[in-house]
């Protein structure tokens, strides 16, 4: 396994619960990958969107979120306490937005990563 995502539907809404690759498997495009199998999941279900929250440090994650059409909804102030306390953005994709792209298997809605 070189990476995992996690997330779970309820209600009509969506979150994602956890999103990690393995250290030496990054920047292959792993976890784009993966958020694109959550994406097309999730819009196979009944849920209007999906939420996720993320440190605001987090720039890889941020913008791996926005390629994916994710957008900043809200902010969690001192949100996490590892290494000091740091805030949290809240971030939502919206079905009616994200789904016609995965649902037809189109790329898109959450283009990857730029080769290098
Ligand atoms: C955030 C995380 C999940 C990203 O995983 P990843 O598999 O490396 O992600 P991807 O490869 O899909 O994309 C990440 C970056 O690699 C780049 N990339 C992907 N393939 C690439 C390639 N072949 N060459 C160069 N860069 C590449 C992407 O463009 C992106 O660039 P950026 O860092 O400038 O934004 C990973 O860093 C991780 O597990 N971090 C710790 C846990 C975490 O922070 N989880 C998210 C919080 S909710």
């Amino acid at each position: 396994m070189l990476g995992l995502a996690l997330a779970r539907s309820a209600a009509g809404e969506a979150e994602l619960l956890t999103l990690a690759t393995l250290p030496e498997a990054r920047r292959r495009g792993i976890a784009w990958r993966l958020m694109q199998s959550v994406l097309e999941r999730t819009w196979q279900g009944d849920a209007q969107r999906l939420v996720l929250e993320v440190s605001a440090i987090n720039e890889t994650a941020l913008g791996l979120y926005r390629r994916c059409g994710f957008e900043e909804i809200g902010l969690r102030r001192d949100y996490y306490a590892r290494d000091g306390k740091q805030d949290a953005v809240v971030m939502a994709v919206q079905r009616d937005q994200n789904v016609a792209g995965h649902l037809a298997g189109a790329a898109e809605s959450c283009p990857g990563p730029t080769e290098a």
